[in-house]
């Protein structure tokens, strides 16, 4: 910690506050790219990387800046609706090598991501299949589509982020997608061009990804052998960061290791779909203490972000460190055990329990490992405005989205005639 307290890069996150006001959401542009190329080198070290694609998955964090920052590096998109269609074209990303995802598609959607000429369809039903069939011959286009498969394997993450189970709604059941496949290759309207595979997010251990796999492989096989022979295949995102200072989330050479070993030897493609790894501990909130309310069972810091800022732990009661921004040497409050929480009226806005600090009213405060699912998640539920964004690039600072005004929140409504 310097002088002046936490920084990011070169700047000082107490200037930061100053100059746009809290709560703000800070990234460095060093640590999204270091995040990227960690990913990309483990690809090379396997010998995969020329014939990789990695589609950041646009709704962990979808500011255009973040999107045009992965284009610049080569990076292709996994978006999951037109809106994310949108954005990823404004941020300057190549049409041809975005994949669609998602389980409930619009024939809206389908049509204008058609017509952007995209890589691949990511298909989860046998339903989502005919209706794209159709669209694709109203536009007269043959539709790119991979089935995402649904391989029954235990993610062992948070239920709500735990999607390739028999139960969840996701993807094609494994048993059904070889027929399901025969099918989509009779289509007049429909390209067989791969295989896709999405289990779960904030996967700590390696093994049920490398499972996942090497399921997906067995039945590209089995089509193979059957004369549906596919250009790429799509592992998914899922790879798991640090949230907490005590639990290293493994690196990515190690959480890909086991899955990319079964990849070696095979000629097809591969595209992979990481969102998190790539921007959750790129980015913090920058929140200040408005309020300190001493209470006989409970301490609470009330603060001025919320959990319309920052969604995760009232969602998922998930855990992120939080740390005091001022230099050690201006802590003269007394150190008490604290519930952080927000102006929300909801006993769910907590950002985070039980936290050791010294605090004083009118202290900064800084969120960690809130780069991804943060700010894409937030709302203005209590007609908040969500918060600014801001990119640390060395000693430099940029504004990359403005805070709302509040005019703003309701300029789209209109009272009774
Ligand atoms: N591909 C598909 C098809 C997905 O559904 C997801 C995330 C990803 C890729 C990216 O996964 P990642 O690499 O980020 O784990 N809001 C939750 C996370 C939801 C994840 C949804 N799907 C959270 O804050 O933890």
């Amino acid at each position: 910690m310097q002088r002046d307290g936490l920084h990011v890069e070169g700047v000082a996150l107490a200037d930061v506050a100053a100059r746009f006001g809290t709560p703000c959401y800070v990234y460095s542009r060093a640590a999204l790219t270091a995040a990227y190329a960690a990913y990309r080198d483990t690809l090379q070290a396997h010998g995969l990387a020329d014939r990789s694609l990695i589609c950041y998955a646009v709704k962990a964090n979808s500011n255009l800046a973040i999107l045009n920052l992965f284009a610049r590096l080569g990076a292709g998109f996994d978006i999951v609706s037109g809106g994310e269609l949108a954005r990823v074209r404004a941020a300057g990303g190549d049409a041809d090598k975005i994949v669609f995802s998602g389980v409930g598609k619009s024939r809206e959607e389908m049509r204008a991501v058609l017509e952007a000429g995209i890589r691949c369809f990511n298909v989860e039903s046998a339903s989502e299949l005919d209706q794209l069939s159709e669209v694709a011959g109203t536009v007269g286009r043959r539709a790119p589509v991979s089935l995402r498969v649904n391989p029954d394997v235990d993610a062992k993450t948070h239920p709500y982020i735990s999607t390739g189970l028999k139960s969840a709604k996701f993807g094609v059941a494994f048993n059904d997608a070889f027929d399901l496949y025969r099918r989509a290759a009779a289509l007049p309207h429909i390209a067989v061009k791969g295989i896709d595979c999405h289990i779960g997010s904030q996967l700590l251990d390696p093994a049920p990804a490398a499972e996942a796999a090497g399921k997906v492989l067995a039945l590209v096989d089995r089509l193979v052998a059957d004369g549906i022979v596919l250009e790429h295949i799509d592992l998914g995102g899922g790879m798991g960061i640090q949230y907490h200072a005590d639990e290293p989330a493994p690196a990515a050479s190690v959480y890909l290791a086991p899955m990319l070993a079964r990849l070696a030897g095979r000629h097809e493609k591969l595209v992979f779909e990481p969102g998190r790894s790539l921007v959750g501990n790129a980015g913090l909130l920058l929140t200040r203490v408005e309020v300190l309310k001493p209470g006989e069972e409970k301490h609470f810091a009330v603060v001025d972000a919320a959990m319309n800022d920052l969604m995760r732990p009232a969602l998922y009661d998930a855990w992120h460190d939080i740390t005091r921004v001022g230099a050690d040497e201006t802590a003269t409050g007394t150190t008490m055990n604290y519930e952080i929480v927000g102006p929300v009226c909801e006993s769910g806005d907590f950002l985070g329990h039980d936290r050791q600090l010294a605090l004083n009213e009118g202290d900064l405060l800084a969120i960690l490992s809130a780069g991804a699912y943060g700010m894409s998640m937030a709302s203005n539920y209590n007609t908040r405005p969500r918060a600014a964004e801001v990119m640390i690039d060395g000693d430099a600072v940029h504004l990359i989205r403005r805070r709302e005004e509040i005019p703003q929140l309701f300029a789209l409504e209109s009272t009774l005639p």
